[in-house]
């Protein structure tokens, strides 16, 4: 009976929620499907244009990171309309028109309400063949780890909020989270990869877990491999850490078996939550030089940082 299919039962929503994939994906025919997701925050960055433009690229790499074309993107707008200037509203709405242009898909409209704090973010729509959905269930034993965006992003925003980061530090934090991941899933498209997710708020350990665990393997990642923008250990070191980098390392902590060596600030950089961050992608293990060739063609910074292992447990080996 139709009525007791609940909508993750329906035979056409490909992606739902069970897998803690980065969007919800629905089969329209053979040949197209829908993607969609929405994403939105509080400011991470005093520049409303940034910010705008930084919301956008995060909004965006949901779709990216399923191997999706963005079409269509709504915003979504919280604003103190009394308190601040209407023009900073204008500033963050310019950001994300323009990102949403570069990926070349369209504003279609949205939604303001007043807010006590701004928030901006977006419900984006994509479009791909509902055969070459990029999943988090997919990685296999063998295959390698590749990430495209170095770690870092939320250790620096706090630092700059603090008023400890210098300008060359903050500039390459907004250079990493405007970056869209738009050139990572062209290649991911034509080469074919076996999972992906993007990097956000659960870190780089975090999304990596939920890869993991929908793929029923484990993994093997090395500390000296892993890309860490300039400065962020330094600023670790001083205590310039997000609190969601240590609800993470905690949340994952019976999951985790690190190298001994490996010390407190390095696993907290490790779960330090991204805005706008890189793609997570696994590649079979004779494709994957290729895949770090055809990235750094396209100018993007991928980089081998582990690989797929059996295991009965989503366990992360984290050595040095
Ligand atoms: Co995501
Ligand atoms: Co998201
Ligand atoms: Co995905």
């Amino acid at each position: 009976m139709l009525c007791q299919l609940s909508s993750s039962e329906d035979p056409n929503l490909l992606v739902g929620s069970s897998t803690s994939d980065d969007a919800a994906v629905y089969r329209l025919n053979d040949d197209l499907a829908l993607v969609l997701t929405v994403d939105y925050f509080t400011p991470v960055v005093d520049d409303p244009y940034t910010f705008g433009q930084i919301a956008a690229a995060n909004a965006l790499s949901d779709i990216y990171a399923m191997g999706a074309k963005p079409l269509l993107a709504l915003n979504i707008i919280g604003f103190p309309i009394k308190l601040l200037p209407l023009e900073i509203m204008v500033e963050i709405l310019k950001g994300g028109a323009d990102k949403i242009k570069e990926a070349g898909a369209i504003v279609a409209g949205g939604h303001t309400i007043e807010d006590n704090e701004p928030k901006y973010g977006l419900a984006v729509t994509g479009l791909i063949h509902p055969g070459r959905v990029i999943k988090n269930a997919g990685a296999r034993p063998g295959d390698v780890l590749i990430l495209t965006k170095p770690l870092g992003t939320g250790i620096i925003n706090t630092a700059v909020k603090g008023k400890l980061a210098d300008e060359p530090t903050r500039q390459a934090a907004v250079e990493v989270m405007t970056a869209l991941n738009d050139q990572a899933a062209a290649v991911m498209f034509s080469l074919g990869v076996s999972a992906c997710t993007d990097i956000t708020g659960f870190g780089l350990l975090g999304h990596l877990y939920e890869m993991l665990s929908a793929s029923g393997v484990g993994g093997r990642i090395y500390l000296n491999n892993i890309p860490v923008l300039e400065q962020v250990h330094n600023l670790a070191d001083m205590g310039l850490i997000p609190g969601g980098a240590y609800r993470n390392l905690e949340y994952l902590e019976e999951w985790l078996r690190w190298d001994e060596e490996i010390d407190e600030t390095d696993r907290l950089i490790l779960s330090d939550p991204q805005t706008s961050g890189g793609l997570l992608m696994t590649v079979s293990g004779k494709r994957a030089d290729e895949a770090v060739s055809a990235l750094r063609a396209e100018g993007v910074a991928g980089v081998k940082i582990g690989e797929i292992i059996e295991s009965e447990l989503p366990l992360i080996n984290v050595e040095k």
